[in-house]
């Protein structure tokens, strides 16, 4: 299996000198294509900076991180705004929609930037409609849909443009059980069909059972792994339960 993502002796350190405050250290990880990952840990232990980074919206104290055969550390901010929107797609906790277009436009908007025909911009925008059962609000502006919707919607933007890692923090931290459940169905029936690579920042054990593999960070460094077998979503929930409060409590 080809790796998407390849992080190498990864620090993190906030602050000046008198004041430092290591929220990485010495993270290593591999992501294969095709993975749907999950990133845990308490409130504070480095998930949103780890995220940030791979984002390459935030830079490393020190260490390597490939990401699709790309050294993101060695590029240019142009070469990276380029590398951003044709290799990342990002799914956001408050689901950063732009509020003058519609779903429709906001949806395109990365093809567009990317001067895709229009074309295959309409067909791109139907698939993920789709997908993600979006069809009817294509129209209608962000105020005037749900935040289900609205996360729908992000997540399509986030897809359309087929990028080879897909980044999500806390996904689902602002949406009900049922939107939760019904976008971690689709980002899990998307992984599967396509083949995308989501690597996904939750606190919350059931969006985290969706996924294959859990990585859980504790005072910025990776603590331990669980990989769900051939077995069921239920049981991989029980495991990770009972590892999160292995490591003090369920939630951040
Ligand atoms: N820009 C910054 N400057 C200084 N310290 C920071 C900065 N960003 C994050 N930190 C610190 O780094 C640590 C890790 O923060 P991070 O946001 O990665 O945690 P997290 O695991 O995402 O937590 P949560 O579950 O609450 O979202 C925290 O102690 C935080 O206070
Ligand atoms: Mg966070």
């Amino acid at each position: 299996m080809k790796t998407i993502l390849c992080a190498k002796s990864v620090h993190k350190v906030y602050g000046t000198n008198d004041h430092l405050y290591r929220a990485l250290e010495d993270i290593n990880l591999e992501i294969s294509e095709g993975e749907f990952i999950g990133i845990m840990g308490p409130s504070g232990a480095g998930k949103t900076t780890l995220l940030n980074i791979f984002s390459t919206i935030d830079t490393p104290s020190s260490g390597e991180i490939i990401i699709a055969d790309q050294n993101i550390i060695a590029m240019e901010e142009e070469q990276l705004s380029d590398f951003r929107r044709n290799k990342l797609g990002f799914i956001f906790q408050d689901y950063n929609l732009l509020d003058t277009l519609t779903v429709k436009e906001n949806i395109l908007l990365p093809l567009a930037l990317s001067k895709v025909p229009a074309k295959e911009i309409e067909k791109r925008v139907q698939e993920m409609a789709d997908t993600f059962g979006i069809r009817e609000i294509l129209d209608k502006y962000p105020y005037q849909i749900s935040g289900g919707q609205k996360q729908r919607t992000a997540a399509s933007r986030a897809i359309v443009t087929n990028p080879s890692l897909i980044l999500a923090d806390e996904p689902t931290g602002a949406l009900d059980s049922k939107s939760a459940t019904s976008l971690l169905e689709n980002l899990a029936a998307l992984n599967k069909q396509n083949k995308s690579t989501i690597m996904m920042v939750t606190h919350d054990a059931f969006a985290a059972s969706f996924c294959q593999r859990i990585v859980l960070i504790k005072d910025g460094c990776v603590f331990s792994e669980l990989h769900k077998k051939q077995h069921s979503r239920e049981r991989f929930f029980q495991e990770i339960i009972a590892a999160l409060s292995s490591f003090g409590g369920s939630d951040s």
